[in-house]
């Protein structure tokens, strides 16, 4: 069910376009992900990546939940919004020696190694600090996730993880590494997974490269799973989405968990996409030969997922109660691409109607860009507007 309203007369005097958050229904989320996950003493990390607006990442904080980090910024602004070092994992296929420092000098949770030339870096900047830095192996499952190849992390020809068929040599490495303490492994398969099924093939890999690790005398104590649960984006066709509830129960029924070890999640998509809705105003509508256009004052530069990713969002017109006619909805950037939905259902629209393009709490704001000299958007919040 799509859930929230919105204050129409307050959103008037407001300059378009802009975020608009409903902080109820982000609590809401949190209150359940704690819960279901508090069911196993499963450890959530929110994947700061997915929204790292300061006001979000304290709310997520305050409900107790670890960062997943993706660059040094990320880990700063993790720590500024009052997530604890010790909660911190930071992964990145790319990390600069700034970074691994600072998540050094933090003491942060764990480093997710995701090549061997990466696990020699790490142990020489720690050498230099006189640290152990606690790391886990990203490995690359190769289960499918049946998601958009942009989004797909997971398969061999991607640029993550360590490939299962090198994981040998990464191992031996690792006995003169003396600086580094494996204390994990790290799997991520993709985003927005509607397809349960993916999650339990990754539980079962997991259960098969934890016995690998035990055949060599190598004891794990932590299991991360990554992020990548879906989310309903209201499409009018779309199937059921799984929940947190079911999510967390295919991990507590699959895995073969060994006495004492942890099991932990990087949800961001999840966590922050429904709670979040770019606004925005019709400019123009246009009537061209075979098409009629809603053109809107927001374009890809504050929503890039349908321009990148042809992703569905849903879009209303929360001015309008009329008829309901057919549009092409359109930015105003210098680029075809800058649609953001084509043969759209939206109540008549005028001149100046405020349009609500749902679902966008993810990868929205975090997002976006000055092309074109744009500004970037603001963001307001349903709890201080
Ligand atoms: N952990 C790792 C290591 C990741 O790479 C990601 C997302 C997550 C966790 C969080 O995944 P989530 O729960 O949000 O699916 N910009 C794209 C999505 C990119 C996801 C990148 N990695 C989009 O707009 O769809």
């Amino acid at each position: 069910m799509l859930k929230g309203t919105f204050p129409v007369e307050k959103f008037k005097a407001i300059q378009t376009p802009f975020y608009y958050y409903d902080i109820e229904l982000l609590k809401e989320t949190l209150s359940i992900v704690t819960t279901e996950a508090g069911k196993y003493g499963y450890h959530v990390h929110y994947a700061v990546k997915a929204n790292a607006n300061p006001r979000i990442l304290s709310i997520i904080s305050e409900f107790g939940l670890g960062a997943d980090c993706v660059s040094g910024g990320e880990i700063k602004a993790a720590l500024e919004a009052g997530f604890p070092a010790n909660k911190i994992v930071y992964a990145g296929v790319g990390k600069a020696d700034w970074e691994i420092n600072l998540g050094l000098d933090n003491d942060i949770f764990c480093f997710n190694v995701e090549s061997a030339a990466e696990l020699q870096i790490i142990n020489e900047l720690a050498i230099a600090k006189n640290k152990i830095a606690s790391i886990a192996l990203r490995i690359n499952p190769e289960v499918d996730a049946h998601t958009h190849a942009k989004i797909t992390t997971g398969m061999k020809e991607n640029k993550f993880g360590i490939n299962l068929s090198q994981l040998g040599h990464v191992l031996s490495e690792l006995g003169s590494l003396k600086n580094i303490k494996l204390i994990g492994i790290h799997c991520h398969i993709g985003s927005q997974i509607t397809d349960i099924s993916a999650f339990r093939g990754l539980v079962i890999r997991v259960n098969e490269i934890q016995e690998e690790f035990e055949a060599r005398g190598i004891q794990i104590p932590n299991l991360n799973f990554g992020g990548g649960l879906g989310i309903d984006y209201y499409h009018p066709n779309h199937l059921p989405i799984p929940a947190f509830d079911n999510y967390f129960a295919v991990f507590k029924k699959l895995l073969q968990l060994r006495p004492g070890q942890q099991v932990h999640f990087e949800p961001g998509r999840s966590v922050v996409a429904n709670c979040g809705t770019l606004i925005s105003k019709v400019l123009y509508v246009k009537e061209g030969e075979t098409k009629k256009f809603a053109i809107l004052d927001a374009g890809f530069t504050e929503l890039i997922r349908p321009a990148m990713y042809e992703a569905y969002h849903r879009i209303e017109n929360i001015s309008s109660d009329e008829e309901v006619e057919i549009y092409d909805v359109v930015g105003p950037i210098c680029e075809s691409s800058d649609v953001f939905g084509k043969d759209i259902e939206l109540n008549k629209a005028h001149r100046g109607d405020l349009i609500a393009l749902r679902s966008a709490g993810a990868y929205g704001e975090v997002m976006a860009s000055q092309y074109n000299c744009r500004q970037l958007p603001k963001a307001y919040y349903s709890d201080t507007l």
